[in-house]
């Protein structure tokens, strides 16, 4: 059995403060999950990492991205290293606003992980297809290169630790969430990838999370998907009640 695990992407949003605040009134709820098998976890700012990496107990703090090199000349930049220093041992790696936005791909998130895994440290990689992709049902070729590019290299026993996040653009913070029949079908396809790319054991082991406009009205549908085994929450994870509404209908 599958560990389930849920954690919360924060993106540019809270101060140090409200980082604080939330984390104060989650960590307890946190223990109370991990009893069930139900791993919590949030992405914060950097600025945020170290508080609560100090404050939080029982939820597992993760960056949300990382630099592959050790050091240098990167202005701007965070290496692993320096996340190391101050307790962290996952990053988001690849989500579908840094390759919009920052021109991540395939090529530089398998970068990233390798460098993460050489260091004793775990990604949380995510794939996903645009509208355009989906519409032109070409999402499974899109994934299958996704995983294929970004985790070249990697060894079973590093990928059976990893967490795959499968988030389709045309649902992140759309309001539109996949249907369970779209995640989980996506989900298992990703499950026998991995399975071709290393074996049943591996498929078994590693954790896939969908991702996409999860909120408390819609998660329940996602409960009986065989292949799912969380979910990378962004909007519905700000606010500490909405959080916890949405996490209780998992429990
Ligand atoms: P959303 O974001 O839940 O607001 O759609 C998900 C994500 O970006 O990980």
């Amino acid at each position: 059995m599958r560990n389930k695990i849920i954690i919360g992407n924060w993106k540019m949003h809270k101060t140090i403060e409200e980082a604080n605040d939330f984390i104060n009134e989650f960590d307890d709820f946190a223990l109370s999950c991990r009893d069930k098998g139900i791993v919590l976890g949030i992405a914060p700012s950097f600025l945020s990492l170290e508080a609560l990496s100090v404050k939080a107990k029982y939820t597992l703090i993760a960056a949300q991205n990382v630099n592959e090199h050790e050091d240098g000349a990167f202005t701007g930049e965070v290496s692993i290293p320096m996340l190391k220093e101050i307790g962290i041992h996952y990053s988001i790696i690849g989500h579908s606003e840094r390759r919009t936005y920052f021109n991540e791909s395939n090529e530089s998130c398998n970068l990233k992980i390798r460098a993460l895994f050489a260091n004793s440290m775990f990604p949380i990689y995510c794939v996903g297809e645009t509208l355009k992709e989906y519409e032109a049902k070409k999402s499974k070729d899109v994934v299958k290169q996704q995983l294929e590019i970004g985790l070249s290299g990697l060894t079973g026993e590093q990928v059976e630790n990893m967490i795959i996040a499968y988030e389709p653009i045309w649902s992140i913070g759309t309001g539109k969430n996949a249907s369970h029949e779209i995640a989980e079908d996506i989900c298992k396809f990703i499950r026998e990838t991995i399975k071709e790319l290393y074996n049943q054991s591996v498929s078994e082991k590693v954790l896939i999370q969908y991702g996409g406009s999860v909120k408390p009205e819609n998660v329940q549908e996602y409960l009986s998907c065989e292949n799912i085994d969380g979910f990378l929450v962004g909007g519905a994870s700000l606010k500490v009640e909405t959080f916890k509404e949405l996490i209780k209908d998992i429990l």
